[in-house]
């Protein structure tokens, strides 16, 4: 929600209108709902807790330099691209989040880059500690949160709200899992065996209400980590990180993947050699072979 530093909105974010109401952020992080007929604010988050000290000026992170600082939201953590869902009737929006945390620091040898090259100019790592995945249920009305769940893994495949009043949302460990919408409870689950990271899909075939879901070894890792810097097709992304669609075998893909190589991090300590293959099938097999 952040819109940059200073006080005023930046315009990074966008204002919002939805019935009747404007959602606003400043550069603090205070969001601001505004009734459009009276002006009058019917709630306000506040960036800090009321009491609470603003410190560092009020911006989210605390300034690092060459020791590694943990952060949290760390890259991939907080609300990130899995898609929420909302419930018309009830004004639920359920958010899919991660609670991530990652360490960053800025690189010793600060050099000029030359022209048309990639400069990070830092790391970030994975801080060596749990992640945790939190699927929650949030009144957009009064920005309180109707029901919450923690788990032990990252959540990652967003969610899809259906009329009848259940929520389907995918686990990392390989389950569909099916929610009373009202408070959370587990209504059904399937497990598939592998990490489904992405929504489901659901339609009326013959008169009877169908769900579909896609689940993949592999792909999961890769939406986690690798897709930030080598893309969603693989063939880079925004974070410096070159191809992979273009002939590399899987011994360079396994190795490379568990070691640090200049700006890239090593992911042996965090991943198992069984993950790295996993990811690694799923460059070879889903990406390079598209
Ligand atoms: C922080 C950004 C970042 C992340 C995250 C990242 N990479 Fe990289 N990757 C790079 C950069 C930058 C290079 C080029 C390094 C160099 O050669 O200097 C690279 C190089 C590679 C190469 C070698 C490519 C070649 O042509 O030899 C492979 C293979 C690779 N990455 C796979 C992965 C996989 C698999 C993941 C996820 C487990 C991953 N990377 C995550 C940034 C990243």
């Amino acid at each position: 929600m952040g819109s940059a530093d200073g006080f005023r909105n930046s315009g990074q974010t966008q204002i919002l209108a939805w019935e009747g109401t404007l959602f606003v952020t400043n550069g603090e992080n205070d969001v601001f709902a505004i009734d459009v007929d009276t002006g009058e604010i019917l709630w306000r988050h506040r960036g800090a807790p009321d009491g609470g000290e603003i410190i560092n000026g009020g911006q989210i992170f605390t300034p690092f330099w060459t020791r590694p600082i943990a952060l949290k939201p760390g890259t991939m953590g907080g609300a990130n691209w899995p898609p929420s869902s909302y419930d018309r009737n009830t004004g639920l929006l359920y958010v899919c989040a991660s609670d991530r945390i990652s360490a960053f620091r800025v690189n010793e040898d600060l050099e000029q880059p030359g022209p048309n090259q990639v400069y990070m100019g830092g790391r970030f790592t994975q801080a060596q500690a749990d992640d945790r995945g939190i699927f929650a249920a949030l009144d957009v009305r009064s920005n309180r949160i109707a029901w919450r769940q923690q788990w032990r893994e990252i959540c990652y495949s967003g969610s899809v709200m259906t009329a009848g009043g259940v929520v389907f949302v995918g686990r990392s460990d390989g389950r569909l899992t099916a929610l009373d919408s009202r408070n959370g409870r587990l209504l059904w689950e399937f497990m598939t065996d592998a990490g489904v990271n992405t929504t489901v899909t659901t339609f009326e075939h013959e008169g009877e209400q169908r769900v579909v879901v896609h689940a993949e070894r592999g792909a999961e890792i890769y939406a986690q980590v690798c897709v930030a810097c080598h893309g969603p097709a693989g063939d880079g992304g925004h974070g410096g990180g070159p191809s992979l669609i273009d002939g590399l075998d899987a011994a360079t893909i396994e190795g490379v993947s568990a070691t640090v190589l200049n700006t890239m991090p090593g992911f042996g300590a965090i991943y198992s050699a069984q993950s790295l293959r996993d990811v690694t099938s799923y460059v070879l097999e889903r990406l390079a072979e598209r």
